[in-house]
């Protein structure tokens, strides 16, 4: 027994699978997906071949070739990894699961139709990154393993899905599909019921598996690109417009990291509740709706998650311990196409933003410092508690560092070499250091690479980044403290960055009344872009401004991306002398639970249960 990834119970000693192809009936009266799964190896294998799974119930485990049932246990679950399911071969390349997955599922987010925008129709889709995969399907779970699937899903008729795959057929069930599952025949094939057929042909690692189902509907917004929502005309249009400069951003990533290799780049909206801002799933990303703030600034967030299509989807970090290795990379990537597309300026106030950040991250962490290294040790560590943005902001400044040091010509012809060479591949750290000092020979004498991969903290050849308007804003959030509000002629042509930037560097001692006073004036406690309405909230909580404290409450109850939750939720029970704020996190808590997704809901449990 050697596992590859300390977040999979993946054994190095057994074979990897090449194809998983799923049945999927959507039970939405009980939560629940009735399932199969054939998992194909690539030579036959005899003895135990181990699989994550958490909170599935395998109903048996059979040869596909014989129909003969197959030996199988299930250990109990792993607080972090789930449960380890281990099935027994003999001489068998090709082995099928039929399972249940729980109303739990760590990756689903059931909404009742009450929860919806049309409120008529049920709505589920999935989360997977980091290890949320084997709550939907058993599987080896890591990023190691890249695997190509097919899937069919059968759903209500007024449904649709989508998945991150190319969608081949809607047709009505054909009796004998749904026998061997838990559903049966009867069900599969009932009244009212259609199958979605989906394809991934490109071999990809399990995080990135995606669906979802509901009342969807679309606009074309480019030659290889549609946006999807739940089938609301005004989200639709607006959805449409705000993301109408993604064919200029594929063309641009394209020119900077080489050919687009998943053929469309569709995107989907989700409900408010989706707990990121975006997700890169291959074909399909999923969206937040509060990226659509009618300013054409949501693009930056498409922008990241088209970048992930080179760095992320084609070449994959290894273990989540090596994921700056995605996320640097494509904050770096998403930064280049800003740049182009919006303009130096933008791109500057971006690198700002994060610059600000990470040294905010410095300051989180400083009671735990391997998670302010690149390469992290994961060993016992749940993926989703240490998530901040180091691995973004200090990967960005450590590419940003060699860029600067080989000079940009040199650094694209790297980056386009390093991406032809590695695609559909998954490496880690050491590989990318190996090619790094293969093709700029000499970079080890110049940058301190173990210094910036291995140690704790900013590196002092990091870089804050100077642009007339990131240093303008700095410095008017300094004489903030010597009673100086912004006037109105200077914020005149303000947008969300600049007033996310000037908040988020305003002293954190400042006092309520001055809270009153700047948002009398500016009124950013309603701001429609979350990013500034909860900077300026999170200074409320600091300051005990409690006239702001029932839009914070407005505010975790109306949305669910952990980006907003955590810092909030931490804000109003870190800390001595919160009493009352916590009494307040823990209703609030209790209230919106049901409203979170899953990952948001456990981590929101754990910040609560450390300081509660
Ligand atoms: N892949 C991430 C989201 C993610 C990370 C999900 C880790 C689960 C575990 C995605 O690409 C991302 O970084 N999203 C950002 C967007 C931003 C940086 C523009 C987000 O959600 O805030
Ligand atoms: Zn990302």
């Amino acid at each position: 027994m050697a596992p590859i990834d300390p977040h999979s119970f993946t054994d190095s000693t057994h074979p990897l699978a090449t194809h998983i192809s799923l049945s999927l009936f959507f039970d939405f009266s009980s939560s629940t997906i009735h399932a199969s799964a054939l998992l194909t190896l690539p030579t036959p294998h005899s003895g135990p071949l181990s699989l994550d799974a958490r909170g599935l119930t395998i109903h048996s485990v059979v040869d596909p070739q014989s129909a003969a049932q197959l030996p199988f246990s299930l250990s109990s679950p792993d607080p972090i990894k789930g449960c380890h399911l281990t099935v027994t071969l003999a001489n068998h390349s090709s082995v099928l699961i039929l399972y249940t997955t729980a109303p739990t599922s760590s990756a689903l987010q059931w909404l009742s139709p009450p929860q919806t925008f049309n409120k008529t129709l049920p709505f589920v889709y999935t989360q997977c990154q980091a290890i949320h995969a084997r709550s939907v399907f058993p599987c080896q779970d890591t990023p190691a393993a890249r695997v190509c699937y097919s899937a069919r899903l059968n759903v209500p008729h007024q449904l649709s899905a989508v998945m991150s795959a190319r969608h081949v057929d809607r047709r009505e069930p054909i009796a004998g599909e749904g026998s061997a599952l838990a559903c049966g025949d009867a069900m599969w094939c009932s009244e009212g019921r259609m199958v979605e057929e989906f394809v991934m042909e490109q071999p990809i690692p399990p995080y990135l598996f995606a669906f979802a189902v509901g009342e969807l509907g679309f606009r074309e917004v480019g030659p290889r690109t549609r946006v999807y929502s739940e089938a609301v005309p005004a989200v639709l249009e607006s959805a449409a417009k705000e993301f109408a400069s993604t064919e200029d951003m594929i063309r641009q990533g394209e020119a900077l990291f080489g050919p687009y290799e998943w053929e469309r780049f569709d995107m989907l909206v989700l409900p408010p509740s989706f707990p990121y801002g975006g997700m890169e799933n291959p074909r399909m990303t999923f969206l937040t709706p509060t990226v659509l703030k009618g300013d054409s600034s949501g693009a930056q967030v498409v922008a990241h998650e088209l970048a992930h299509s080179w760095t992320g989807n084609l070449i994959t970090n290894k273990t989540n311990e090596h994921f700056w290795l995605n996320e640097g990379f494509t904050t770096y990537a998403e930064r280049r196409i800003v740049e182009v597309v919006q303009g130096e300026d933008r791109a500057a106030l971006n690198i700002g933003i994060g610059w600000r950040g990470l040294n905010k991250e410095m300051e989180r962490f400083k009671d735990n410092l391997e998670v302010t290294k690149l390469k992290t040790n994961q060993e016992g560590v749940d993926p989703d508690d240490v998530y901040s943005e180091v691995p973004y902001e200090k990967g960005f400044q450590f590419l940003w560092r060699i860029e600067r040091q080989v000079g940009r010509p040199a650094f694209d012809e790297f980056t386009k070499k390093y991406i032809a060479t590695f695609k559909f591949k998954s490496i880690d750290t050491d590989t990318f250091l190996e090619f790094l000092k293969a093709n700029l020979p000499g970079i080890e004498k110049e940058i301190d690479l173990i210094l910036w991969t291995e140690g704790t903290g900013i590196p002092p050849d990091a870089y804050e980044p100077v642009s007339s308007i990131y240093t303008k804003i700095i410095s008017m959030a300094n004489e903030f403290k010597l009673g100086r509000m912004p006037m109105e002629d200077e914020v005149a042509d303000w947008g969300g960055m600049e007033w996310e930037l000037y908040l988020e560097n305003l002293p954190k001692s400042i006092e309520a009344s001055q809270i009153l006073e700047l948002n009398s004036r500016y009124n950013l406690s309603e701001s429609k872009d979350y990013e500034v309405k909860v900077a300026f909230l999170l200074l409320a909580i600091a300051s005990k401004c409690k006239d702001h404290y029932a839009e914070v409450e407005k505010t975790l109850k109306a949305v669910g991306r952990k980006k907003y939750l955590v810092p909030l939720y931490t804000a109003l029970v870190e800390g001595a002398g919160k009493e009352e704020e916590k009494i307040l996190a823990k209703r609030v808590f209790a209230e919106a639970r049901e409203t979170y997704h899953p990952i948001a809901q456990s981590v929101i449990e754990t910040i609560l249960s450390k300081h509660i």
